[in-house]
């Protein structure tokens, strides 16, 4: 049998990845030196490096057993998978932003939202019973309010330096987001006892990394 794959997200939550491994002892001497590499042995797992959506597609299809995620990925894209942890790392907030000084909810006329998560910003909004026009942008999303094409943005903000540099502000905190640990369903059944030991391993990860 293969060994126990995990799909990494790329990028924002790979080096916090790493500590949580490393402070159980598994060895990412590969992963640190990865160069061009997309599949990395880490101690006794095979682990793939993914960008956040595609990490959900290989864990829905079974190819990857466990994916490590953003919940902001999750609410927009997820749809058949367990979600068994959430790791307490990549921790930022889903917001709505705009110009500094803004009013969002002021006049009439309907709205225009840039964001890259479509569907969380429809569910935000439809809960408050509010006609918007959702703009999908596929990357730097604070560009469309600077350029006119939005009023507002509904985006992830971590520290905030992002909006501070281009003269935007928070409007309105939606809700937090962290990283979580998502199952395939069929290796939840098929490989119980390697997940279990997995998961009480980034679990205690959690506990001892300082990150
Ligand atoms: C995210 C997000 C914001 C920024 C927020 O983008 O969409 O643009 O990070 O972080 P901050 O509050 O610490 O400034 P990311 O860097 O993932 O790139 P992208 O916009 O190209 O998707």
């Amino acid at each position: 049998m293969r060994k126990l794959r995990i799909a990494l997200t790329k990028g924002r939550l790979e080096r916090q990845t790493v500590a949580l491994f490393e402070a159980v002892g598994l060895d990412c001497t590969e992963l640190r030196n990865k160069g061009r590499r997309l599949i990395l042995p880490v101690g006794e797992y095979e682990t793939v490096l993914a960008k956040a959506a595609d990490v959900i597609t290989y864990v829905e299809h079974g190819v990857c057993d466990i994916g490590i995620v953003g919940k902001d990925t999750i609410l927009e894209n997820g749809k058949s998978f367990y979600e068994v942890c959430d790791l307490e790392i990549g921790k930022c907030d889903f917001c709505l932003a705009g110009k500094v000084g803004g009013d969002f909810y002021d006049g009439y006329n309907v709205k225009r939202v840039a964001t890259k998560y479509p569907n969380v910003t429809k569910a935000f909004f439809a809960d408050k019973g509010m006609d918007v026009k959702i703009i999908k942008i596929e990357g730097s999303v604070e560009l469309a309010p600077l350029l006119e094409l939005s009023d507002a943005i509904v985006d992830i903000v971590e520290t905030g330096t992002t909006l501070k540099e281009n003269g935007l502000e928070v409007y309105e905190k939606i809700m937090p987001v962290s990283a979580r640990v998502i199952v395939n369903t069929a290796s939840m059944k098929l490989r119980r006892t390697e997940i279990d030991a997995c998961i009480s391993k980034l679990e205690q990860a959690k506990r001892e990394a300082v990150l």
